[in-house]
């Protein structure tokens, strides 16, 4: 997966649990998410069109490091379906831990809000992309 962004848990984002909230993870994933498929399609303009299921695996506490990790898995016309996942860094093991995964399609609009098309040059380097990972495993 490519490494997207790293987000720190910050005291004004937990509950009375000390728990990190669910919805500012969604919108961590959701930013991260935008961000991979903007850079990808050379476009600012993606929108998110769905969210799948998200488990809450782990709880993320104050200061916690949490890293965001992203991977194309369909590439359509307008469409790009990522999957992302958010792992806690843990500093004393040295090494991450799933929080949370999920699979999100994001749509390329135009001045109008309207579906359009990836450029088909993009669209041909992701799919070889996706076609040499599959081969690989
Ligand atoms: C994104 C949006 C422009 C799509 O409009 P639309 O009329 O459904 O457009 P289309 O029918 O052309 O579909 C666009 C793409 O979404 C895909 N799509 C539609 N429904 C889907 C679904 N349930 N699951 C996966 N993909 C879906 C289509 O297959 C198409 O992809 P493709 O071009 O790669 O084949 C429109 O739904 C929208 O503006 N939504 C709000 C987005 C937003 O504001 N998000 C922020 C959160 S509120």
């Amino acid at each position: 997966m490519h490494y997207v962004a790293t987000k720190i848990c910050r005291a004004g984002e937990i509950g009375l649990n000390g728990n990190l909230f669910g919805g500012t993870m969604l919108s961590w994933l959701d930013e991260a998410g935008a961000a991979f498929a903007g850079y990808l399609c050379r476009a600012p303009n993606m929108v998110t069109l769905k969210m799948d299921e998200v488990l809450f695996r782990r709880p993320v506490k104050i200061s916690h490091h949490v890293r965001i990790y992203a991977r194309v898995v369909r590439v359509g016309t307008s469409s790009l379906t990522i999957e992302v996942e958010a792992r806690r860094f843990d500093f004393d093991q040295e090494q991450e831990e799933l929080v949370c995964s999920t699979r999100m399609v994001y749509v390329k609009i135009d001045d109008q809000g309207q579906a359009v098309p990836i450029e088909e040059r993009l669209r041909a380097s992701m799919n070889q992309s996706l076609n040499d990972r599959t081969q690989r495993t």
